[in-house]
C-alpha cells in the first residue's frame, strides 16, 4: 500500500491518495470523521482548532460504502483558506493578512531557516505551509482506512499520553484501560495528573511558553511474522521508528523498554519464552512485541516524545532573513501543547506501518483473501 498526501496548511485543502488497499473493505466516513474531531481535542490547542471542524471527503476508490481496489482518494477542505479569502474581498480585516504575511524572522524549532536556504525563498511562508502539523489532519483520515483494514483481522491499536511538561505517569496499564484515554481532556488516564498538566500548560501559556510530553501507543492481536530480520530495510522496528519520526516535532522513539534496555542487565531486559495451550508467549514483554525486526505475537509497544511546541508568543531571538538584522521570531496564533492530537496522528501512522507490512506479507486482491491468509497463520 502506498500513501501520498498533499496540501498547504492555508491552501485550499489537504488530500491523500492511498493505493493498493484490496477490494471490500468497509469504510465508514463517520469513524473517519470521528478520528478527525479526536486529533482537534485536547486542552492547550490554539485559536485554528476552533475554526476548523474537520471533515473528510470521499473524492474515490468507495463505493456503497466498500473499497474497490482503486486507488483512495481523501480530501479535507480548510476552512481558513476561505476565511483569508473572505478577509481579503472584503478589505476590512487584517486577519487575512496576518494569514498571508510573510514571514522573514525566522522561527527557532521550525523547517524556517532550513527551507528557505535549501528552496532559495526569500519567504518562510513558502517553506513553513508544507512544513506545517496541518498536514497531519489528512494522514489521520488516511489513517483510518487502515485502522480498518487492521480491524478487519482483529488488531486493535490505542495509546496515551503519559507525560506532559513534568508531570509523569508511570502506572502500567492494560490495553482495555488505554482506551479510556481518549474520553479524557489531555489524553492522560490519571485525573490527578491530567488537572496537574493542565496548571502547568496555562503557567507556560501566561509565560509565552509552550509544552511537549510522550506519548505511548500499543498494538493488540498482531500475530508474529510481520516485519522481517532478513534485510534491515524491512525491520518493523526501523519502519515504525523512521515513519514515527516522520512526524513534526518527535525528537524520540523507543520501543518497549527502549532506552532503559541500556541501563540495566540482560537478565532485567529479555522476556522468557513459555509454550502451553495457546502455543508460545512470554513471561514478560519488554521487548515492545517486536524482536530481530518481527512482531513475536506480543502487544507493539510503542512511545514517542514531542518537543515543546516552538512557536513561542515571547519569541526567540533570530535574524531576519532579509535585512540579516538581530530580530524577534514571527509568533502567530499558535498551540501551546499539542500532545493528544499527537497520539492520534501516531496511532493513525503506526496503522500505515504495520497495514503495509501485512499487506507485503498476505498479499490479496480483496478482504476476504487477506482474512483467510491471516487466519490460517500460527
Ligand atoms: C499535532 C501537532 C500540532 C502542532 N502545532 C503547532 C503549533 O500550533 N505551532 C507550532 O509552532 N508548531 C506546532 N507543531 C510543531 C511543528 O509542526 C514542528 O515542530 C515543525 O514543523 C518543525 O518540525 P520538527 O519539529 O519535526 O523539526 C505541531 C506539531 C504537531 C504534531
Amino acid at each position: 500500500m502506498k500513501l501520498t498526501t498533499a496540501g498547504e496548511s492555508h491552501g485550499k485543502a489537504l488530500v491523500a491518495i492511498i493505493e493498493g488497499v484490496p477490494a471490500h473493505l468497509k469504510i465508514n466516513l463517520d469513524k473517519i470523521n470521528t478520528e478527525l474531531a479526536l486529533r482537534q481535542k485536547g486542552y492547550g490547542r490554539g485559536a485554528r482548532q476552533k475554526i476548523e471542524q474537520d471533515k473528510a471527503e470521499l473524492l474515490s476508490g468507495v463505493r456503497n460504502g466498500e473499497t474497490l481496489g482503486s486507488p483512495i482518494a481523501l480530501c479535507i477542505w480548510n476552512k481558513d483558506y476561505v476565511n483569508c479569502l473572505e478577509y481579503m474581498s472584503d478589505g476590512k480585516c487584517d486577519k487575512a493578512k496576518t494569514l498571508e504575511k510573510s514571514v522573514t524572522k525566522l522561527r527557532p524549532g521550525h523547517a524556517d531557516l532550513a527551507g528557505v536556504l535549501k528552496f532559495e525563498q526569500t519567504d518562510a511562508r513558502n517553506v513553513l505551509e508544507r512544513a506545517s502539523a496541518r498536514e497531519t489532519a489528512i494522514r489521520v483520515a488516511a489513517g483510518s482506512v487502515f485502522k480498518e483494514y487492521l480491524s478487519a483481522l482483529g488488531v486493535e491499536i490505542s495509546g496515551y499520553v503519559r507525560e506532559i511538561y513534568s508531570v509523569k505517569d508511570q502506572k502500567e496499564y492494560t490495553f482495555d484501560e488505554i482506551k479510556l484515554a481518549k474520553t479524557t481532556e489531555l489524553g492522560m488516564l490519571d485525573h490527578g495528573k491530567s488537572e496537574l498538566a493542565k496548571l502547568q500548560i496555562d503557567a507556560l501559556k501566561e509565560n509565552g511558553d509552550t509544552a511537549g510530553g510522550v506519548v505511548e501507543i500499543r498494538v493488540r492481536g498482531l500475530k508474529s511474522g510481520f516485519g522481517s530480520m532478513m534485510t534491515y530495510a524491512e525491520k518493523l522496528d526501523a519502519r515504525l521508528a523512521g515513519a514515527l519520526m516522520g512526524i513534526q516535532a518527535v525528537k524520540g522513539v523507543e520501543i518497549g523498554m527502549g532506552f532503559d534496555c541500556a541501563r540495566t542487565s540482560g537478565k532485567q531486559v529479555h522476556d522468557e519464552i513459555l509454550y502451553g495451550e495457546n502455543g508460545f508467549s512470554r513471561k514478560t514483554n519488554r521487548a515492545g512485541g517486536i524482536e530481530g525486526g518481527t512482531s513475536n505475537g506480543e502487544e507493539i509497544v510503542v512511545r514517542l516524545a514531542m518537543k515543546p511546541i516552538p512557536t513561542l508568543m515571547q519569541g526567540l531571538q533570530t535574524v531576519d532573513y532579509l535585512t540579516k538584522e538581530k530580530a524577534v521570531a514571527d509568533a502567530q496564533r499558535s498551540d501551546v501543547c499539542a500532545i493528544f492530537a499527537l497520539e492520534i496522528i501516531a496511532e493513525a501512522v503506526v496503522s500505515e506501518v504495520l497495514a503495509n507490512a501485512v499487506s507485503e506479507r498476505l498479499g490479496g486482491d480483496t478482504m476476504s483473501q487477506v482474512i483467510a491468509r491471516y487466519n490460517q497463520l500460527a
